[in-house]
């Protein structure tokens, strides 16, 4: 049954900001992925570390993760997806006018992939910039992209996310709780002004930093420079994340459903960030979604951070079960904590 009212609010929830897009519409053009060509089945893991296929079967839905050689730079998995995203939308690189990756894993602190990739690319003169909002990230990087279309700042925006999680897991005992979860993966999307009534409509975007130390990388609270941590290592508080995580994807669905005008049955597919079976079903069943309208792939990536919504969308398409005229819910949380969701009408 869907939500008809707002969704019971837990007392420490913060309130979710909505916004209806405004200005010249935007819309995506081309998707394009890229994953390592190595992968880690449960089978494999169950060598490594005491844990089993059925357990994480059972408790995440993830069979396999695609693992990077060493020595592979997250900058290079980028690159891949966004040519394949470019190709897929007709424009030649130098057509783009900013370049925004999102990565939870950069390959240092500075300078930025983005910039590494316009020149790459050849995208002379286009202002480029990685951000970080963790697992959110490429939501936040496609409101920035909305954004500068909207305004006529930009009218090619490509928006990246891309991750080398592996680098900081650690397959072990201790850290089976993330080691299983967690691959690598990119994926991209080319932005552009939308046509006649499609578009981006409504965005909810948030963060609640009180759950600073519920999802990290690293020392906390120093965070890993301060402490001299050479290999920051992923760690989190799963169950709490877990109950986070379903309430803030039926907040935010009814939310933005809210701002857009539009109620829940309308939602053609929601296509949510990929970090727990288990919490996409929840979610979804709660909001009133039948699983056929759920963009679901962690099977084969497991969790990639900021590339599972854009490898998820992409698949979807890719299976032809995206249409002119669906209304589409991308929505993500992660680490901070954050939060963000963008409803468009496919073009
Ligand atoms: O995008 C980043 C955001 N992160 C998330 O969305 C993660 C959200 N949380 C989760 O997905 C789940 O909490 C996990 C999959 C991480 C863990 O599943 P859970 O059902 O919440 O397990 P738990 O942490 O409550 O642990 C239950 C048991 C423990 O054993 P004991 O203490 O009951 O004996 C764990 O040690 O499961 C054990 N366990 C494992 N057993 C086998 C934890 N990890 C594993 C493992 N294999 N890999």
């Amino acid at each position: 049954m869907a939500l008809t009212t707002a969704p019971r609010v837990r007392s420490d929830a913060l309130p979710l900001r909505t916004f209806k897009a405004k200005g010249r519409p935007s819309a995506i053009f081309g998707l394009g992925v890229h994953a390592p060509a190595r992968v880690l089945s449960n089978v494999d893991l169950e060598s490594l570390m005491e844990t089993s296929d059925q357990w994480i079967t059972e408790r995440t839905g993830i069979k396999r993760r695609h693992i990077a050689e060493p020595g592979t730079t997250t900058f290079s998995l980028a690159t891949e997806a966004a040519r394949k995203a470019l190709a897929a939308a007709r424009v030649k690189a130098e057509e783009v006018d900013a370049i925004i990756v999102a990565t939870s894993s950069p390959d240092g602190p500075f300078p930025s992939i983005a910039c590494r990739m316009q020149d790459e690319l050849g995208a002379p003169g286009s202002y480029a910039y990685d951000i970080l909002a963790a697992c959110t990230g490429f939501v936040y990087a496609l409101e920035q992209a909305d954004s500068m279309i909207a305004s006529e700042r930009a009218d090619t925006v490509l928006v990246v996310g891309a991750e080398v999680l592996s680098r900081m897991l650690e397959y072990s005992n201790e850290y089976r709780h993330t080691a299983v979860i967690f691959g690598d993966g990119a994926g991209a999307a080319v932005v552009r002004p939308a046509p006649a009534g499609a578009g981006f409509k409504a965005w909810c975007l948030g963060g609640d930093g009180r759950g600073y130390a519920q999802v990290t990388a690293g020392n906390v609270p120093l965070g890993a420079y301060a402490a001299k941590d050479e290999r920051p290592i992923i760690d989190m508080k799963g169950p709490d994340v877990f109950k986070f995580a379903v309430d803030i994807f039926i907040r935010q669905a009814y939310a933005i459903a809210q701002e857009a005008g539009i109620s829940i049955e309308d939602i053609d597919l929601f296509v949510p960030h990929q970090a727990n079976y288990r919490i996409i079903e929840a979610a979804a069943r709660r909001i009133g979604l039948p699983m056929e309208r759920v963009a679901v792939n962690i099977e084969e990536y497991g969790n990639t951070s900021t590339a599972t919504i854009p490898l998820a969308l992409h698949d979807a398409v890719a299976a032809g079960r995206v249409k002119s005229g669906d209304r589409v819910l991308l929505a993500g949380f992660g680490s901070g904590l954050t939060w963000g969701a963008g409803l468009l009408e496919w073009a």
